[in-house]
């Protein structure tokens, strides 16, 4: 056979394995085995030089032809498949690749905290209520018999809206919006954000959040008090927390109380979160005064009540040992993928 009968007969037989090829992979054989260094294309090319020199130039440009026509038609191959695979990725689906992972969605730390604040009180009896974030002077401070005036509404610096509307300081007003519809007993958990007109540094911003707990019946004691607190920080906390009952005052208390832990993070040797104090203010709580329950008309002979508010915030810093509680509202994804 001559080396152009030769040339012939391997373009016959190529052209149509390549074409018959249906898969990527026959494809990459048959690469191997035509036109790689080893194949059969180069084997032939290689009894070029045995020919005589009046033979050479055609045989070589003929060589050349088929060598051509065979990249072209792997390319043309290659590209039908790449389409084929847009259109049908199933077919060409690489089981062995490593899988890709969806990205997930967390919630944030202060909603974790939360969450887990109401998941506690809930087993102790607590139903869950809410109150608008835009409120009234009356609600935020009249009916929780706030002075008019005095400077006990300084202790809670006010974002003012048009008329009467501010945005509330407190969440303590819920216990006045339920008061108002329901007869005792009622024993309710009223968490959400609260506003203050306040300088913006590493433990204070101009939004935060509360959870503010209250309960009356009759025969509701500080005692009783004193043991959900306790029993909600142990809980949240670890058994082996601490809890300091200070006396303090909120006008619509009597007694008042604020309430410290133990500092979690240097056990009350004294560290930068506790500012060497050893123990860290949690909440504030007191027994409900009579002011409150006369303005909502309930009978201050025939019940008691007890109320505390909690700054989530705090507690979630305390918690996850987060020392700005600035980073709670940048939505700087670096610290939010940390929960
Ligand atoms: N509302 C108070 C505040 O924001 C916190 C508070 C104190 C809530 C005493 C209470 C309470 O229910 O009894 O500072």
């Amino acid at each position: 056979m001559t080396f152009l009968e030769k040339v012939e007969e391997l373009e016959k037989e190529a052209v149509n394995k390549f074409e018959s090829a249906s898969t990527l992979r026959e494809l990459e054989e048959l690469k191997a085995e035509y036109l790689s260094r080893k194949g059969k294309f180069s084997t032939l090319l290689r009894e070029l030089k045995e020919l005589s020199a009046e033979e050479k130039p055609r045989a070589g440009e003929r060589a050349n032809f088929l060598k051509r026509k065979l990249d072209e038609l792997l390319q043309s191959k290659l590209s039908s498949f790449e389409k084929r695979e847009e259109k049908a990725p199933g077919e060409f689906f690489d089981f062995t690749l490593p899988g890709r992972r969806t990205w997930e969605g967390k919630l944030h730390p202060l909603t974790q905290t939360l969450d887990r604040i109401i998941e506690i009180f809930y087993g102790m009896g607590f139903e869950v209520a809410k109150g608008p974030d835009i409120e009234t002077n009356y609600y935020n401070f009249d009916s929780l018999n706030f002075p008019q005036d005095h400077p006990a509404r300084d202790m809670q610096d006010t974002f003012y809206l048009a008329d009467d509307l501010i945005l509330r300081t407190h969440t303590s007003l819920v216990q006045v919006r339920i008061f108002e519809k329901r007869k005792p007993p009622v024993k309710i958990l009223a968490p959400g954000r609260v506003y203050r007109h306040e300088a913006i540094n590493a433990r204070s911003y101009c939004l935060f959040y509360q959870v503010e707990g209250f309960y009356v019946d009759e025969n509701v004691t500080f005692a009783d008090l004193k043991g959900v607190l306790v029993a909600f920080a142990r809980e949240f906390f670890g058994k082996d927390v601490e809890l300091r009952f200070r006396a303090s005052f909120f006008p619509f208390n009597e007694p008042s109380a604020e309430v410290d832990i133990r500092c979690i993070i240097c056990k009350g040797k004294g560290c930068s979160v506790c500012k060497y104090r050893g123990w860290v203010e949690i909440l504030g709580a007191g027994m409900i005064d009579t002011e409150v329950f006369k303005s909502v008309g309930y009978d201050s002979e025939k019940y008691t009540g007890y109320a505390f508010g909690l700054g989530v915030d705090r507690i979630a810093m305390l918690k996850y040992r987060i020392d700005d509680i600035r980073l709670f509202y940048e939505n700087d994804l670096r610290f939010l993928r940390q929960f």
